[in-house]
């Protein structure tokens, strides 16, 4: 399987080279396979080559070509569900860990950029959470107490943030964020991977992943690995049907990147309070005289598959940085990916449920995928070396978290109403409607067939049913893509699968001789 991409392109996709590895067509055996070359799979399979363990990473597109390179980077202890949110759900001990593992997730990564001299523009800078303009403060209020319980002690209140050019009002500042640009630091980390002998392998399916005494992950390919533990750093875990799945929720959420005079906004991160909330960094593009910066300003999410409006929501994100940026000179890049929210507020990281013991995932990061993904990677690192780690418990993958069961209830009726697609029409009457590069679900006899028109007017046809759990799948006008309402999966517009839960594509639909159609295999 050649694994194909949305059709956005964020400005890391623009400013790296990401090395480009061989598929894995032979039989292979190593301490430790880790699927997903992402932030999650690249630092967990650094740390343990660091360890002295053997490591082979697969990944079905290229390093980072999954979430981390469509990320906006920020790296946090300024966490999206609020500290007295976190408290509330995980006990005041829940919280100041969740502080202390994102404060060491930033300090590692620092420590890896040092140690292996990785040029990816890392820096550490201020961060700042401020209300929409006539909100009450007391979220900052509660937050700013909050923080200090959980040992963030040095975040204060501010009159406001850096901003000339706009009145925020009282902020909450929290000091030592930093940022860095994604896709530099996967390649240096690739780069020390192989030099501590680990090996990678891209263009690389795992179809089957199976724990055990040995695990075995087949590919599609036709490689093999044998390994003593596997880790599934999927971003969402492709080998678990429904315990996890259950406990998250797959978001769409929408970049721009604004070209503005380099230095005109003061270099930080930022981020407002409302649901869903605004998110903002700064970065420099090109050299010398020719370097400007690109304001990068993210919001506007939506459940994935749920809504197919991207050009009103980036419309939306431009005419707010507009109003409070008018040094804004064009806008340079639109981008969208997906997040996954846990219903209380951390990461999924740790075995997976009901598996065998060598069996490990790392999901659920909310917005703070980059520090999620390294606490994974030193979590999981402790836990395959036999040591104890005191986050273990507040990020197990099997809790069940009863406060958080209204958030767990509202999310499951909202999968549930999904299911009612199977019965109502589809969007189309017939395959003429659907226009050249367009995408639509109709109706045929009972069955429902997702219709792509390629560019040149060739009609392809798919069983529209998700292949994890059977939910009728949409077209994402944007990423040309067939998004899954209920849990996320995705598909590009040929129906192979570029998204889990769901690992395998979308059914063909072939002619059959009476000129009926129907999908392949069925009878
Ligand atoms: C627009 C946006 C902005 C964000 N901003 C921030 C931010 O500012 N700060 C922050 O901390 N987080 C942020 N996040 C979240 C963060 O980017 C993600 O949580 C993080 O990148 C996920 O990393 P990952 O390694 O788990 O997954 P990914 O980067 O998605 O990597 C998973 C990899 O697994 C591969 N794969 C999947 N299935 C298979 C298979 N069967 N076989 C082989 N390979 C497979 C994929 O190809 C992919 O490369 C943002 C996310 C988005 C979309
Ligand atoms: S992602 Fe679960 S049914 Fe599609």
């Amino acid at each position: 399987m050649k694994k194909s991409f949305e059709q956005s392109r964020s400005v890391w996709m623009d400013t790296a080279e990401v090395p480009l590895e061989s598929s894995l067509s032979e039989r292979i055996s190593t301490d430790v396979c880790v699927v997903g070359a992402g932030i999650a799979g690249m630092t967990t399979a650094y740390l343990l080559a660091a360890e002295g363990k053997s490591v082979v990473v697969l990944d079905d597109g290229p390093i980072g070509g999954g979430m981390t390179g469509r990320t906006t980077a920020h790296l946090v202890n300024a966490l999206d569900d609020r500290y007295f949110e976190l408290e509330r759900l995980h006990g005041e001990e829940g919280a100041r860990l969740a502080a202390e593992s994102h404060t060491a997730a930033i300090n590692a990564i620092e420590a890896v950029v040092k140690q292996e001299a990785i040029d990816c523009e890392f820096e550490r800078l201020d961060g700042y959470l401020f209300v929409p303009p006539g909100e009450s403060q007391k979220i900052l209020n509660d937050e700013l107490e909050a923080v200090h319980r959980a040992g963030l002690t040095d975040i204060e209140k501010v009159e406001r943030v850096p901003w000339d050019t706009y009145d925020t009002g009282p902020a909450l500042r929290f000091p030592r964020q930093g940022q860095f640009h994604p896709l530099k630091y996967l390649t240096g980390l690739a780069r020390a991977i192989k030099q501590k002998g680990g090996r990678i392998y891209t263009g690389t399916h795992a179809n089957e992943i199976e724990g055990g005494k040995q695990a075995r992950i087949e590919t599609i390919t036709g490689g093999v690995v044998t390994a003593g533990a596997v880790v599934v750093a999927t971003n969402t875990p492709v080998n678990d049907l429904i315990a996890i799945h259950t406990k998250q929720a797959a978001y769409q959420t929408y970049v721009i990147g604004a070209r503005i005079p380099k230095g005109s906004v003061t270099r930080a991160l930022y981020w407002d309070t409302p649901d869903p909330y605004h998110y903002i960094r700064i970065e420099t593009v090109g050299k010398g005289a020719k370097a400007h910066d690109v304001l990068i300003v993210g919001g506007e999410d939506h459940k994935t598959g749920q809504q197919d409006d991207a050009n009103k929501r980036f419309g939306a994100l431009e005419r707010w940085t507009r109003h409070r940026f008018p040094m804004v000179e064009s806008i340079e890049y639109r981008w969208s990916g997906e997040v996954m929210e846990p219903v209380d507020g951390l990461a999924f990281i740790g075995r997976n449920p009901m598996d065998k013991d060598n069996v490990f995932i790392a999901t659920g990061d909310s917005g703070n995928g980059m520090t999620h993904g390294t606490i994974a990677g030193l979590l999981i690192t402790d836990l395959i070396m036999g040591r104890k780690n005191a986050w273990e418990k507040i990020y197990d993958p099997s809790r069940v978290t009863l406060k958080a069961l209204p958030e767990f209830a509202k999310e499951s009726l909202n999968v549930a109403m999904q299911y009612t697609d199977l019965v109502v029409a589809g969007d189309v009457d017939s395959v003429d409607e659907v226009k050249a590069g367009a995408g639509a679900i109709m109706s045929r006899g009972l069955s429902k067939v997702a219709v792509y028109r390629d560019p040149e007017g060739e009609v392809h046809e798919f069983s529209a049913v998700c292949r994890h759990l059977g939910c009728i799948v949409k077209w994402n006008t944007l990423e040309n893509t067939w998004d899954c309402p209920c849990h996320g999966s995705r598909y590009d517009s040929l129906g192979k699968v570029i998204q889990g839960p769901a690992n395998s594509d979308l059914e063909e639909v072939e002619q059959a001789a009476d000129g009926r159609r129907q999908t392949a295999g069925s009878g």
